[in-house]
């Protein structure tokens, strides 16, 4: 696939508008969203603090962290993703968005205390250009400040797409195209107008950050093996059933033996 061929997927995809609860919809997607959060709080500076959520999409994030008392600067490729979070935002100060690639921001050097990087690295299919969104990211977070950046693990399309989701029942193409995925990283839409992008070994997460200038402070796996409970809906309704889920996240998120079996890689790195 040629680079504009998967920019045009990318966004044909998003402008489905299915990004815009993904995170609430499921348990896969709650336990993404409150375990990217857990992980985020252990580095974020106390607010109220300046961050840039950077992909931000719908704006799930930008929103919880302007909820927490932060001013958030909100970047995203897609145009629909920033009406969207403009809608959401109201007119309030706390939140400002504005369609940005991430490899060239519109942000002044060191000029926000955090970086949220939970998209775009899973977009951009070159190492050059992963590298350089991180530089980016590097450039315009204060010296110290964290930069969060999440990436798809190597073995999700067959975990999650062929295990998890079936997608074979829908996509009959599918099968055939995930050795090459975990071969060379490089997704493919497996279906019509489906999901594209880059997925990433943990070790080569680690690298690009450490390429861009950044000391890597924490690199972990998002979910674990728990999103692959087909019962998962209902765990999430009970409180008790849910916390045993999130506790096993928790538990595995640096067992080396096991950082690429959940859906997310989320590294935590350090401006030098
Ligand atoms: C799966 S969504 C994640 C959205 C949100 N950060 C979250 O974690 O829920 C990936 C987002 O990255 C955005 N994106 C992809 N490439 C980008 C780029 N080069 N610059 C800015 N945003 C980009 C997409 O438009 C999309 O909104």
């Amino acid at each position: 696939m040629t680079e504009d061929a998967q920019r045009r997927a990318m966004h044909e995809y998003y402008e489905r508008g299915e990004e815009a609860d993904r995170l609430i919809r499921t348990g896969a997607g709650r336990l993404e969203f409150e375990r990217t959060q857990e992980i985020v709080l252990r580095a974020l500076p106390p607010s109220p603090a300046t961050i840039a959520d950077i992909g931000g999409g719908p704006g799930r994030y930008t929103v919880w962290l302007a909820g927490l008392g932060h001013r958030v600067l909100h970047r995203d490729i897609v145009p629909l993703h920033v009406e969207q979070v403009r809608d959401m935002a109201g007119n309030g100060t706390a939140i400002q968005t504005a369609v940005a690639d991430a490899l060239s921001l519109d942000l002044a050097d060191a000029s926000v205390d955090a970086v949220l990087l939970l998209g775009p690295l899973y977009h951009l299919e070159d190492r050059a250009d992963r590298v350089r969104a991180l530089r980016e990211a590097a450039r315009i977070v204060r010296p110290g400040g964290p930069v969060f950046g999440a990436a798809i693990s190597r073995w999700s399309a067959r975990l999650d797409g062929m295990l998890r989701n079936r997608i074979y029942e829908k996509y009959p193409e599918a099968p055939e195209l995930i050795d090459g995925v975990e071969r060379t990283g490089l997704l493919p839409p497996l279906g019509p107008r489906s999901f594209c992008g880059f997925t990433h070994r943990p070790e080569q997460l680690r690298e690009e950050f450490q390429a861009a200038g950044l000391t890597v402070a924490d690199l972990v796996c998002v979910e674990g093996g728990s999103f692959l409970l087909q019962d998962i809906d209902d765990r999430m309704a009970d409180e008790s059933a849910w916390e045993v889920v999130l506790a096993a996240s928790r538990a595995h998120e640096r067992v080396p033996e096991l950082m690429g079996l959940g859906p997310h890689l989320l590294a935590t790195g350090v401006r030098r």
